[in-house]
């Protein structure tokens, strides 16, 4: 008796709250749906932001200048209705079933998995990336070259590869799944490694050959296996709270760059959005920033791949009230992405802008940290696929698409950035 009463205890602690894990120790989410909601003014906003605070019966999904993505339960749709015709706000349901699209995501990996290796057809997990990599770094040794960001709060190695064909070139950083449910970014950070190595497109090869690349395919590892795991929606990182039992802190919120200025984090241990207790308080930023650090003259471009919403995001991220002096150059380098991605047949559309004036303040992010602090000089967020009809759930028959589409955007991006000079 006593063997099982943990397990219960902690289950029905958890069903209160409105998710449940499952038979494999997952959570599930068979009664949640995701929402799009329209708003106009701040205050409407900060009413439903609320609503998804402090609580797992509602979490935010994506959000945006004027409208917000929230997944909630079955259990939590009356409060959600009641709150909606209170607040004046409309709503549109975008995910009926968020569990569904785990499910089918999970048998196209399982199915993956069992026709054998590594690939990108469906989404890997952090061993299956490591074990590849290594296989990689022992197929190219004079090209590439393995290195280590640092280790993460449960002690996991952050890993990132080097690809250099010849010396003198200008660095390109790319960071990738800083947050852990974004699997796209992963996916397509090492579907661009292969590329880069393999490739014999001459557009390719001119791309891959006359860069030196820093790759950190997975840079909150512990997030990331927490997804893989347990909860296929987790944001954050794993680290808890001295102030509170939610665990973890939002990454991008806590490089040391007007950090939690204009509302743009959540001092709420329980956001989504939470900055942590202080700048650099998460070990994975911190070693992410000594490495940035220690490479900042090698690099002049940074890629902070996220999902989803389709955007080109710049610097700043802490204020719409003001623009970096390089602004317009800036959105000439944006355009160039977009416009390369829709010469593209998938149609697929980019918007871009500064990270304020096209979503929300968000301070504290790695872009806004390198341009700010450390003067890279052209620092973007690309917000991969799509823009909310499976959301972070994206099936795995969007990565190679996905993955295209980045590649000839970097490739137009970094043209437009030497014609600029
Ligand atoms: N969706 C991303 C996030 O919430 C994008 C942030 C872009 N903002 C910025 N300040 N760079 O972290
Ligand atoms: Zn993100």
């Amino acid at each position: 008796m006593a063997l099982f009463s943990l397990p219960i205890v902690l289950a029905l602690v958890v069903l209160a709250q409105g998710a449940s894990f499952g038979q494999d120790q997952r959570l599930r989410y068979d009664d949640y749906s995701v929402y799009k909601v329209k708003f106009e003014t701040q205050a409407q906003r900060s009413i439903l932001r609320k609503l998804a605070e402090d609580r797992e019966s509602f979490r935010l999904w994506h959000e945006a200048k004027d409208e917000l993505h929230l997944m909630l339960s079955s259990g939590a749709f009356g409060e959600f209705e009641t709150e909606i015709r209170k607040t004046n706000v409309t709503a549109e349901l975008f995910i009926r079933n968020v569990q569904e699209l785990i499910d089918s995501e999970e048998a196209a990996n399982l199915k993956a998995s069992r026709d054998g290796s590594f690939g990108w057809t469906k989404y890997n997990s952090l061993a299956e990336i490591y074990a590849w990599l290594d296989g990689i770094l022992a197929a190219y040794p004079t090209i590439t070259e393995g290195f280590i960001v640092g280790q993460s709060y449960e002690g996991r190695t952050i890993r990132g590869i080097k690809i250099s064909y010849k010396s003198n070139n200008p660095g390109v950083l790319i960071e990738s799944n800083i947050h852990a449910r974004e699997w796209i970014t992963s996916a397509t950070a090492t579907w661009l490694i292969n590329e880069f190595l393999t490739s014999t497109d001459e557009l390719v090869r001119d791309l891959a050959e006359n860069h030196d690349w820093y790759i950190v395919p997975v840079l909150n590892v512990d997030g990331f296996v927490y997804t893989h795991e347990k909860d296929r929606m987790w944001r954050k990182t794993r680290q808890p709270s001295e102030i509170s039992s939610c665990i973890g802190a939002d990454p991008n919120r806590n490089y040391d760059s007007h950090w939690m200025e204009n509302e743009g984090a959540s001092s709420n241990p329980c956001a989504e959005d939470y900055g942590g207790p202080k700048p650099f308080s998460e070990p994975e930023i911190q070693a992410m920033s000594e490495f940035v650090i220690s490479i900042k003259d090698k690099i002049n471009v940074l890629l902070a791949f996220h999902s989803y919403s389709q955007l080109l995001l710049s610097p700043y991220g802490h204020t719409k009230e003001e623009f970096p002096p390089n602004f317009d150059d800036m959105m000439e380098v944006a355009k160039a992405y977009g416009d390369a991605v829709e010469s593209l047949p998938y149609g697929t559309v980019y918007r871009y802008g500064s990270a304020a004036g096209i979503l929300y303040p968000a301070s504290g992010a790695t872009i806004d940290w390198a341009y700010n602090e450390q003067g890279v000089e052209i620092s973007y967020t690309i917000e991969f696929r799509d823009t909310g009809r499976y959301g972070f759930i994206l099936p795995p028959v969007h990565i190679i698409p996905n993955a295209e589409e980045a590649l000839i955007g970097i490739a137009a991006l970094l043209e437009k950035c030497k014609d600029l000079g």
